[in-house]
């Protein structure tokens, strides 16, 4: 399949040229080097968010002090102070995070997506180390902001990507790097889940022991929906991001790591997306999204394209070479990389290669994680904010990978093809896409 380049009008082209001859480097370190601390020193943490992931968040760090708790749900709030009963409780992370008292070292923030970007951009800006769910954030504005801030104050960061850290991923990123399939021309991705559909429930009243208010966060103030929280704020474009923003970050993080789309290669980006007719308020039952990378063509070959499928859409290549083999490689995998050889098909935890008869895996050469969790705390504990001994999922890998995901529901939502240079400051590439790339906080709330 070859998708045809746009051609991008001469005045989008000067405007775009005026804002790269202008462009800072992201990078632009102006702080000392991270503390370091001694191999036996407990590290001091708050935790933000302490139920469901934050409860597995919290118990993944539970080795260190844990000086502080915070969740906006009262019975969330006093479970996990009865299991840490010296920590601090806080209602309002903005309290956590601005009490010196506690002389945090970092935090863990498990929030619905659309608190991620305040609660770390405060503590960024403390110069705390800082462990944040996927998607980095909930816009891209937000990615953007937290990868320049991280690079500014020199956090130690890392993204709750915890597939990353597990022996398949890099198995796979070995073989596709050793060429075992050939060239890269196309990755198809999906997942079979469906957030999506949110609908108003007039009349509901938060129960009792939520934090209305506070759960909103720096979204504008908004009638509550019955049965959002926990977890079906997925599916509503205010607070989630939809199939697409919970689950790319995961899945497309495969081929974003393989065919090394954090560098240049994945500098320019077309995006496109499919789906029902756009809800203002619900996330669709199932969308589609392609991105194409001009920069990351295989030699003499077409651009690379990476496809997303779901809510139950199938990738026709799949269902095509599983029509072939009588195979359901739909349901048993996630992520197809097609080759100029062959295929490789991967999920979580296991890969199947196809029409490669003779294919020899290389020897691993990404040495094992000691844990999603632990990289982050043995970063910090040798101030590795980047470079060797740093996170791998730290914001300067997965700020981008953010990026890439959420330009798709940007493409999907706005009902446009977008044309996307990342070495640009974001509103450079269009303007006109502003209400779907930044956030409109309620007063009281913002990132600077
Ligand atoms: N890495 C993974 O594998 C994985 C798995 C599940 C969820 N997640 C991510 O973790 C985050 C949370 O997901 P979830 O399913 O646990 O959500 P959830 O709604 O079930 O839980 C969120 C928790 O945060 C609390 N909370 C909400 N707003 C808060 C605020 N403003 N201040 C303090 N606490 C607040 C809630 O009360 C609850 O304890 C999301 O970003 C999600 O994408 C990651």
């Amino acid at each position: 399949m070859t998708t045809p380049l746009p051609r991008i009008p001469r005045r989008q082209f000067l405007r775009r040229a005026v804002a790269a001859a202008t462009l800072l480097p992201v990078a632009c370190a102006s702080a000392p080097k991270p503390k370091r601390y001694a191999a036996n020193e407990k590290l001091r943490l708050g935790v933000i968010g302490v139920a469901n992931q934050g409860g597995s968040n919290l118990n993944a760090v539970a080795s260190e002090d844990i000086v502080a708790l915070c969740d906006v749900d009262r019975d969330y709030l006093a479970a996990a102070s009865s299991q840490f009963p010296n920590a601090r409780s806080f209602v309002d992370f903005r309290e956590l995070l601005t009490d010196d008292s506690l002389g945090l070292d970092g935090v863990v923030i498990s929030t619905p997506d659309h608190t991620h970007a305040p609660a770390t951009v405060m503590a960024l800006k403390r110069r705390l180390a800082v462990y944040c769910e996927k998607p980095l954030t909930h816009t891209v504005e937000e990615c953007r902001t937290l990868q320049n801030l991280a690079a500014k104050h020199r956090c130690v960061t890392q993204m709750g990507t915890i597939i990353h850290a597990e022996p398949n991923y890099r198995r796979v990123v070995e073989a596709i790097r050793a060429g075992v399939i050939g060239p890269i021309t196309q990755v198809d991705c999906w997942c079979p889940k469906s957030w999506c559909c949110a609908k108003p429930t007039p009349g509901a009243v938060p129960p009792e022991r939520l934090n209305w208010p506070l759960w909103q966060g720096p979204i504008p103030d908004a009638p509550y929906v019955e049965g959002i929280a926990p977890a079906n704020w997925r599916g509503h474009w205010s607070y989630g991001t939809g199939t697409l923003g919970d689950m790319g970050c995961h899945i497309l993080d495969l081929p974003f790591w393989a065919l090394d789309l954090a560098g240049p290669k994945g500098d320019r980006m077309i995006v496109a997306a499919d789906g029902p007719p756009v809800d203002a308020m619900g996330c669709p039952e199932w969308l589609e999204a392609t991105w194409v990378f001009p920069n990351a063509a295989p030699p003499k070959g077409d651009p690379l394209i990476v496809r997303w499928f779901d809510g139950g859409r199938i990738p026709p290549t799949v269902q095509e070479i599983g029509a072939k083999d009588r195979q359901d490689y739909f349901g048993r995998y996630m992520v197809c990389f097609q080759g100029t050889h062959g295929f490789l098909l991967a999920n979580y935890g296991e890969m199947k290669i196809l029409m490669v008869p003779d294919a020899v895996l290389p020897e691993p050469t990404i040495p094992a994680s000691p844990g999603h969790h632990r990289e982050w705390l043995d970063a910090i504990r040798s101030g590795a904010d980047t470079g060797d001994g740093a996170p791998l999922c730290r914001f300067e890998y997965s700020a981008p990978l953010t990026e890439m995901v959420l330009l798709g529901t940007v493409a999907y939502r706005s009902r446009s093809q977008i044309t996307w240079d990342r070495p640009l400051p974001v509103l450079a590439n269009d303007p006109a896409l502003k209400p779907w790339l930044t956030e409109r906080y309620r007063d009281g709330w913002s990132l600077t």
